[in-house]
């Protein structure tokens, strides 16, 4: 279960404030499939970044099965974060220097599996994300899209049991977006919470439940 519980952030900087989160209250069991869709700059990142444990907030906690991901140390939040969740950032965040394969089984540091099996899954979903004639390329070699399909990948390789996606289709056409969400809506079936944010009609169609996100609040559609 993920449960956000009266987060607060507010950015400052140079006297200026931004409140991003006004006090986010959201509760999600496994198998549920939320969009979250707002206009640009009512907090979505923000959003997704505190509850994937990558970014503190100022008031209120955030809950995943169980740990306060804010009240442990940072390693133990790293573990979480290893172990449970899988993050398809908005910009991406591929290591420039290495290949796309490796980019994918990057996700796999410090994990048990055997390599052999984590390559067998990243080359699987490298091919289901038709991108296996891209994987000994390097991020800079490709297109914004094929970019955001490798990142996908890299979120999905270790299972996780919560998916937090920012855009994830921003940048495709509808086949290949379609693709991705097909793979969401698996990963829903199979047991995951997935959090998928967009200001995009189509791909908050593929979710169960839409919520409306407007400065920095929630509403429930
Ligand atoms: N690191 C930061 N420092 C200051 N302001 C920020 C920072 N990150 C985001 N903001 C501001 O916080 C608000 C919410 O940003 P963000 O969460 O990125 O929105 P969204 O993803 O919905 O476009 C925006 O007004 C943005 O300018
Ligand atoms: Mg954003």
């Amino acid at each position: 279960m993920l449960k956000l519980d009266a987060v607060t952030k507010t950015y400052r900087q140079s006297g200026n404030e931004v409140h991003a989160l006004q006090s986010v209250n959201l509760k999600l069991e496994a198998g549920q499939f939320v969009a979250i869709r707002g206009p640009s700059g009512c907090g979505k990142s923000t959003l997704l970044l505190t509850a994937g444990g990558l970014l503190r907030p100022d008031h209120g906690s955030v809950e995943i099965d169980g740990t306060s991901l804010y009240h442990v140390s940072s390693a133990e939040r790293a573990a979480v974060r290893q172990e449970k969740i899988g993050f398809v950032f908005q910009q991406f965040h591929l290591i420039p220097y290495l290949s796309v394969l490796d980019n994918v089984l990057s996700a796999t540091i410090g994990t048990k599996q055997h390599l052999s099996e984590k390559k067998e899954r990243a080359e699987s979903l490298l091919k289901q994300f038709s991108m296996s004639h891209r994987r000994m390329h390097r991020p800079g070699q490709l297109s914004t899209g094929e970019k955001q399909r490798v990142a996908m990948a890299r979120a999905m390789l270790n299972h996780p049991s919560l998916i937090l996606a920012d855009e994830p289709t921003g940048n495709l056409d509808k086949e290949n977006a379609d693709v991705i969400l097909q793979q969401l809506r698996c990963l829903a079936r199979d047991g995951a919470i997935v959090v998928l944010v967009t200001h995009d009609d189509h791909a908050s169609a593929a979710a169960d439940d839409v919520i409306r996100m407007e400065a920095g609040s929630l509403m429930l559609e």
